[in-house]
């Protein structure tokens, strides 16, 4: 393993407020934005400065304390009511992945029987939350790493890595741990249209760790699965319902059906803030819909004849008969049901 395994950190809190690694610069350029209001994380997380299902909810977490901070400063005896609603407004900031809810879930209650200066008690609660999915990551990376017998290929989508966390990775986080064990001879990932996360991002952060990557136009997977030497497509979630149903990346579903038809495993690998048991199945998760411009033009460039339409849905839902193995930091659930579900959520 190289001296520089693991080094991306694109959250940092510092005194002067939040700072995100702005992930649309990337690769080309590696500039962190600084954040000093709730409102400007918001929209840091709804323009895709910061993006992947864990590291929204991070953000999210600090941009709590943001909030906190400026309406207790402005009006000490009353600044609930404000605070509330910018709660509610950040809560609207990406509809799909449920961790931004979880962390907005996680710090409020801290206010309860709260008096005086709320900050210090909601800064420790969101460094607890930033360093709580390190560990995490960590964790599900031996775990899934466990699953993989080697040596063999496998296919990853979007990124997971230390980009869409607070470190290390999900997906990514078991392809380094398996890269790591010497089970992996060959990584691809898809580019991921239309943000290109996984030539963008995922090939960075790769690279960055001197793990040898490939890429792929989405459409090629299955022309890759059909070659052979592919044994796992591995990916992250979104949101994962109490039957196990699996939101993720557009291009997700068709990777799990075009897996299942060549004998490939599918894996996918979310921390249990990712479980959303409020809801029964993939078809009630809010699937978030980009402006068209987004697959019109690559890189700000036109790209679509003049006139056309585009329905650009940035997620897609995965029923979880495709899934074969899901990996959480409580362990390994084979082919998920509602009732592997409970008993996974059970086991704390
Ligand atoms: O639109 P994005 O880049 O936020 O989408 C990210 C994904 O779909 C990831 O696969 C998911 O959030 C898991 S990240 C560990």
């Amino acid at each position: 393993m190289s001296a520089g395994f693991d080094r991306v950190r694109p959250i940092a809190w510092t005194d002067e407020g939040l700072e995100l690694l702005d992930q649309r610069l990337l690769p080309g350029e590696e500039r962190y934005l600084l954040c000093q209001d709730v409102a400007a994380v918001a929209a840091a997380i709804r323009d895709m400065v910061v993006r992947g299902a864990p590291a929204i909810g991070i953000a999210a977490a600090y941009a709590v304390v943001l909030a906190a901070r400026a309406r207790y400063a402005a009006s000490p005896l009353d600044w609930r009511g404000a605070f509330a609603e910018d709660l509610a407004r950040l809560a609207e900031s990406r509809p799909t992945a449920v961790n931004l809810g979880w962390a907005l879930a996680r710090m409020r209650p801290l206010l309860d029987g709260l008096d005086g200066d709320p900050e210090p008690a909601l800064l420790a609660e969101a460094e607890r939350i930033h360093s709580e999915d390190l560990a995490t990551n960590r964790r599900m990376g031996e775990l899934g790493a466990a699953c993989i017998e080697g040596p063999t290929a496998v296919l990853t989508h979007c990124n997971t890595g230390s980009l869409a966390t607070g470190g290390y990775g999900t997906a990514l986080g078991v392809i380094r741990s398996a890269w790591a064990a010497g089970k992996l001879s060959r990584v691809y990932a898809d580019e991921t249209r239309p943000w290109l996360q996984g030539a963008r991002l995922t090939a960075w952060e790769l690279g960055r760790d001197e793990i040898p990557v490939c890429l792929l136009a989405d459409a090629a997977a299955p022309a890759l699965m059909r070659q052979g030497g592919l044994s796992w497509v591995i990916v992250g979630a979104d949101r994962i319902t109490a039957n196990g149903d699996v939101a993720n990346k557009i291009g997700t579903y068709g990777l799990a059906l075009a897996a299942r038809a060549h004998g490939l495993r599918f894996m996918v690998v979310a921390p249990t803030s990712t479980v959303d048991m409020s809801l029964a199945s993939g078809d009630s998760i809010p699937i978030e819909s980009r402006p068209a411009e987004e697959v019109l033009q690559l890189g700000g460039q036109p790209v679509a004849a003049v006139g056309a339409e585009a329905w650009n849905p940035v997620f897609d839902v995965t029923p979880a008969e495709y899934v074969d193995v899901l990996v959480t930091e409580r362990g390994v659930v084979e082919r998920p049901n509602p009732e592997r579900m409970a008993g996974l959520l059970a086991r704390g």
